[in-house]
């Protein structure tokens, strides 16, 4: 297809200049054969975590539609599946919650789909997709399967193999997951505890809820305005940096990383800036959310990157920290 608009959570407006959408493998592979593929290219998802620069991609986009929840393994205590690329992560997770299969719960309605979900790494309240993962399955740009295992993934915070650039010629079609039976829940994080106070008894569906409830107080709709989620990962800095921080602002926020290191919320430094709920031409820091960024309407890539330049700059002046975009700017 050609001149076709790609989908994206910001809600910019652009074209690709070839799109390919594929229901298999075995389709994919066809593709790939007959050359049809023309440098650039991008692997897509739901788009969820991309900032087009510009209203045209001269490339190709690629798109899996590969659908599927398959149980490869079970036991007692565990369930392994083999999900389809393009299938849409909530609903997976849904899935898994209906099964009475823990581990994804935490995860609920984040966007985007199966197979971006291993590229991103995603993860919320304590979870990261990571732990669930077993391994990737992938077909390179010149037709070959490759299967890469959990452990050569090199998962990180949002971060994976397949995020570097000389990965991109891998195209994920599935993703192999491995859930448990057993009853057991990650209730720390935040207020999800809180949110379950009142339940007799707490139980998979009621933490899925929760989650629900808690996103959808705070992350904006991108039906109803643009956005990419989270715009910037949480720095992580030195034991010492954040010493030296405690001193000034005594009530800040942190995560301990490990011996050495501390991460710390972008989103309640962009606060103090001031910039919270504030606009710049069409683009603003989301108003519940400050590491959020949103489309007020008919916003471009750039007055979007305008805005978090201008934002980086202002954690910069305040605190002396760098913070970096979570999501993936495209050319
Ligand atoms: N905070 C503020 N002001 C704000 C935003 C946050 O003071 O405007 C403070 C909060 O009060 C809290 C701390 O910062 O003390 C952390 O806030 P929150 O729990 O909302 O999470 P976050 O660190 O801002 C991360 C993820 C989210 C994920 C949540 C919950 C990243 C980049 N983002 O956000 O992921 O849902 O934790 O686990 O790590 C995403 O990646 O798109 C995403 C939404």
């Amino acid at each position: 297809m050609i001149n076709q608009l790609i989908h994206n959570t910001f809600g910019l407006k652009v074209v690709a200049a070839r799109m390919f959408e594929y229901g298999s493998e075995e389709e994919l592979g066809r593709f790939l054969e007959q050359g049809e593929i023309k440098a650039p290219f991008l692997h897509v998802g739901g788009g969820s975590n991309l900032l087009f620069l510009h209203d045209r991609y001269e490339g190709t986009i690629l798109h899996s539609l590969i659908k599927g929840i398959e149980v490869t393994h079970e036991t007692d205590a565990e369930v392994c599946l083999r999900v389809g690329s393009g299938e849409i992560w909530d609903d997976f997770v849904d899935y898994c919650v209906r099964q009475g299969w823990y581990g994804a719960e935490n995860l609920s309605l984040i966007p985007g789909e199966v197979g971006a979900s291993a590229v991103q790494n995603i993860g919320a309240y304590g979870v990261e997709v990571k732990d669930l993962v077993t391994s990737v399955e992938t077909i390179s740009v010149d037709g070959q399967k490759r299967i890469f295992q959990q452990d050569e993934c090199a998962y990180a915070y949002r971060d994976s193999i397949f995020k570097r650039p000389e990965m991109k010629i891998y195209f994920v079609t599935y993703v192999n997951f491995k859930l448990s039976k057993i009853e057991h829940y990650k209730l720390d994080y935040g207020t999800i505890r809180k949110q379950l106070d009142h339940a007799e008894k707490v139980t998979l569906p009621l933490v899925r809820e929760a989650i629900i409830r808690i996103r959808q107080s705070k992350l904006p709709d991108p039906q109803v305005l643009g956005n990419a989620g989270s715009f910037f990962t949480n720095p992580i800095v030195s034991r010492e940096k954040w010493q030296s921080l405690l001193k000034d602002y005594p009530d800040m926020p942190y995560y301990e990383v490990n011996a050495e290191h501390i991460k710390i919320p972008a989103g309640w430094m962009i606060e103090q800036t001031g910039w919270k709920g504030k606009a710049l031409g069409p683009a603003a820091v989301h108003d519940k959310q400050a590491l959020v960024l949103v489309n007020l309407g008919n916003a471009t890539g750039h007055d979007i990157v305008a805005l978090s330049e201008a934002v980086c700059q202002a954690v910069f002046s305040k605190f002396g920290i760098e913070i970096h975009p979570e999501v993936n700017f495209i050319e």
